[in-house]
C-alpha cells in the first residue's frame, strides 16, 4: 500500500515536472496563430514576433483572435496587467465561437477586473455551452500575488470530459462534465481571443468606478502565447488536425494529487465568489456543482448574505443580481 502511494506520487511529481516548466510550452509566433482582432495601434507585436501589446486609451481599446477553430485542446499566455488605477479596465482571455452562433454560442473564459489604487486585479472564470446564457456559472478570486507586477501563465484546458483554468502551475478550477449539463459543457469548435477594454459599466463595483484616462494608456502584456490542440475546419466541422505534443510538451490530462491539494488551497483561500453556493441566485445549485464544506464555510465568512449563512431578503433580488456581475472591491 505504502509503496503504491509511493509509485503515485513519483507518477505525479514527474507529471508536474513535465508540464510544470515553461520552457517546453509549444510557442506559437503571433503571425503563426494570431490575427488582428480591433484597435489599429493599440494592438503591437514587439520584435521577437512573439510577445503582443494591447493597450486601451480614450479612443479604443484592443485584441486579436486566434486563425484557427479549435475543437479541444490546451490555451495559454503570459499576461502582465497594467497597474496602478485601473479601475473599470477589463482585460479578457477567452474562447468563444459566439460570431458563428448567435445563439447557442459556447465559451470560456478568464476574465481580468481593474481595480481602484491599492485593490488588486481580480479574476473571474466563466463557462457558457450552447447559448446557456441563462445559467452564470462565475467564479472569482483574488491572487497570491500582484497579477502587475510580473508575468504568469494563465492556461485553459479543454477536453471532451473536462475544463481546468490554471495560474501558473495551479489549477484554479475544474468542471467535469456530467450528463445532467448535456448541452451547457462547450462542445462546439472555438477561436482563442485575447482583448483589453473598457468595461466601467461593471467591471468595478457595479460601475460606482469607472475607467479614469487620466491613467491611461492601459497596456496589457502578452507572451509565451500557446495554442495546443485540434484545429477543425471552418465549414467542414468534421475534418479534425490534432497538434502532435512537442518533444518534451505533454498536454496534461487531469489533475494531479499535488495539484489537487493545490487547488483546494487556492480556492479556500482566494475564492471571493462561486455560483455553486450562491443560495440567492440558485435556490438548486447547477447539476455540475460539487459542494465543498470548506468551501462553503469560507464563502459564508466572506458574503453571509449571498452564500447563505446569513438573512436573506427575499424581496431585494435584483440587488443581489447586480451585486455579483459586478464585484465588491
Ligand atoms: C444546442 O441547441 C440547439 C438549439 O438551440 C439544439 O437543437 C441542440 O440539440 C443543442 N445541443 C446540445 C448538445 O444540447
Amino acid at each position: 500500500m505504502e509503496g503504491f502511494h509511493l509509485a503515485l506520487l513519483l507518477l505525479s511529481s514527474l507529471v508536474v515536472l513535465a508540464f510544470g516548466s515553461s520552457q517546453n510550452l509549444p510557442i506559437l509566433s503571433f503571425d503563426e496563430g494570431y490575427t488582428h482582432l480591433f484597435g489599429d495601434n493599440n494592438l503591437m507585436i514587439l520584435r521577437d514576433g512573439k510577445s503582443v501589446h494591447l493597450t486601451l486609451d480614450e479612443r479604443t481599446g484592443a485584441g486579436f483572435v486566434s486563425q484557427d477553430l479549435y475543437l479541444h485542446g490546451y490555451f495559454s499566455a503570459s499576461i502582465k496587467l497594467p497597474s496602478d488605477y485601473t479601475a473599470g479596465v477589463v482585460v479578457a482571455f477567452y474562447m468563444s465561437n459566439g460570431d458563428m452562433y448567435e445563439k447557442n454560442h459556447d465559451e470560456l473564459d478568464f476574465e481580468f477586473l481593474g481595480n481602484i489604487r491599492g485593490k488588486d486585479w481580480r479574476i473571474q472564470t466563466n463557462i457558457y455551452g450552447n447559448g446557456s446564457t441563462n445559467v452564470g456559472r462565475e467564479e472569482r478570486y483574488g491572487l497570491w500575488f500582484d497579477p502587475s507586477e510580473d508575468y504568469h501563465q494563465y492556461s485553459i484546458l479543454w477536453t471532451q470530459s473536462q475544463i481546468i483554468f490554471y495560474v501558473d502551475d495551479v489549477p484554479i478550477r475544474e468542471i467535469q462534465r456530467t450528463e445532467a449539463m448535456s448541452g451547457d459543457f462547450p462542445s462546439k469548435p472555438m477561436s482563442l481571443y485575447a482583448t483589453i477594454w473598457d468595461g466601467s459599466d461593471w467591471a468595478t463595483n457595479g460601475g460606482k468606478y469607472r475607467v479614469n484616462y487620466k491613467y491611461a494608456p492601459y497596456i496589457a502584456k502578452f507572451s509565451n502565447l500557446v495554442l495546443h490542440g485540434c484545429t477543425v475546419d471552418p465549414i467542414e466541422h468534421t475534418s479534425k488536425k490534432c497538434d502532435s505534443a512537442a518533444s518534451s510538451f505533454k498536454i496534461p490530462n487531469g489533475i494531479t494529487l499535488q495539484q489537487r491539494t493545490k487547488m483546494m488551497n487556492f480556492r479556500n483561500k482566494y475564492m471571493t465568489y462561486s455560483y455553486c453556493y450562491d443560495r440567492v441566485r440558485y435556490q438548486r445549485p447547477p447539476p455540475e456543482c460539487v459542494l465543498d464544506t470548506q468551501e462553503a464555510k469560507h464563502l459564508r465568512a466572506f458574503d453571509p448574505v449571498t452564500f447563505g449563512g446569513g438573512r436573506r431578503h427575499r424581496g431585494n433580488r435584483h440587488h443581489h443580481r447586480a451585486s455579483h456581475e459586478a464585484s465588491s472591491i
